[in-house]
């Protein structure tokens, strides 16, 4: 096995978020407000099944673990089923994981499991269907509930939720939340809307601190789990009186990216050192053959060197991803 990836500042990634689509059906305010448009004229050319392939055994013979599949909305390829299935496939991968709007849930739940699907995250940014649809533009509440409902008849035992925290518009509804989670295994977590480019307005509409639901949960009895070493971004509260549990992402907390434990890699396969900050490392030319494993491994691993302490010291780059949606989130 070739080393394991790891950056200047002794930080290991066993972690993947491999972004297959930039397309999505959403329109999020916060990520796509007028949709999916794309950057060029002609058909955006995204990674292939083989070149899906390719990277991620790379990735795998480095010390990689786990693989989220993410978009865009990545349930909108054709080819997800074999996706799944591929990555799943690669020796070393044991955790495939993917990060939906829950659109394709219902109907694929088990179809998706079957194929080597270990774990969901689904975004539902608020329990009020008129509320939903304003915040997502789709009607699709009831249809993302029932994906939810699926997902845990097809055999999954947990099923994260992503709720982006917006004043004014889902600030109100942590009550709903906690009664929804009260009796279903489910990891809700809050996360603060981030500032991603062309957003200004909306983020200083928008954006609250998730230390008001932090302070709101110790005061009432929720205990802050102990962290395990490849633990996510997320604090994670749990609460005897609750089967689910709630996390809260805080990115502009302090020391936040110390446990940065993920690497990712877009639709067009570049290699992208953080979430904040836009220019990534181009890998495409080195997905055309298996021959090509060693360089391929060369390139991520020396790009892994640019990777910066925090994305905070880099204020040149802070805000400046245009959209989740083409970096996976
Ligand atoms: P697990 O794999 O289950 O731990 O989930 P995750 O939180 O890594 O994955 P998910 O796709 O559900 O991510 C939820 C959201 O957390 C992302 O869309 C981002 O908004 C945020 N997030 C995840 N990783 C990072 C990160 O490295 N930096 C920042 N700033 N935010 C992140
Ligand atoms: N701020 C915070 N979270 C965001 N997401 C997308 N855009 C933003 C943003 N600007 C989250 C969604 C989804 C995940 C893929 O990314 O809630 O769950
Ligand atoms: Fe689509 Fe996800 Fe962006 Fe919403 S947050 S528009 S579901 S990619």
């Amino acid at each position: 096995m070739a080393n394991q990836f790891e950056d200047s500042f002794h930080r290991k990634f066993y972690y993947l978020r491999l972004s297959v689509t930039d397309v999505c059906n959403f329109k999020c305010t916060y990520c796509l407000p007028d949709g999916y448009k794309p950057a060029e004229k002609q058909k955006p050319s995204f990674l292939s099944l083989e070149e899906i392939k390719r990277v991620t055994a790379a990735f795998a013979e480095c010390g990689t673990t786990k693989v989220r599949i993410t978009g865009g909305e990545p349930s909108l390829r054709r080819d997800f089923t074999d996706i799944i299935h591929t990555v799943a496939s690669q020796p070393g991968i044991n955790k495939v994981a993917m990060t939906t709007n829950g659109y394709r849930m219902a109907k694929h739940a088990q179809e998706w499991r079957d194929a080597g699907l270990t774990n969901i995250n689904v975004s539902v940014d608020s329990l009020d269907p008129k509320m939903f649809y304003q915040i997502t533009g789709e009607n699709m509440f009831h249809q993302v509930m029932s994906g939810i409902d699926a997902a845990f008849d097809a055999g999954f035992e947990q099923v994260k939720i992503n709720t982006v925290l917006l004043k004014d518009l889902n600030s109100q509804e942590l009550p709903k939340f906690l009664n929804w989670i009260k009796s279903r295994p489910i990891q809700l977590r809050f996360i603060e809307l981030m500032q991603t480019g062309e957003m200004d307005e909306l983020f200083n509409r928008h954006h609250v601190s998730g230390v008001s639901i932090r302070n709101y949960l110790i005061a009432n009895g929720w205990v802050l789990k102990v962290r395990h070493k490849n633990d996510g971004p997320a604090q994670v509260f749990c609460h005897p009186d609750y089967q689910g549990e709630i996390g809260l992402i805080m990115p502009y907390e302090k020391n936040f990216c110390q446990s940065c434990n993920r690497l990712r890699v877009s639709a067009k396969g570049k290699l992208h050192l953080c979430l904040f900050g836009e220019h990534g490392v181009d890998l495409r030319d080195l997905l055309e053959s298996d021959g090509q494993r060693s360089a391929l491994i060369d390139r991520i691993q020396n790009g892994l060197q640019e990777k910066a302490v925090s994305h905070f010291l880099d204020a040149g780059e802070t805000g400046m991803t245009p959209h989740l949606a083409s970096i996976g989130g």
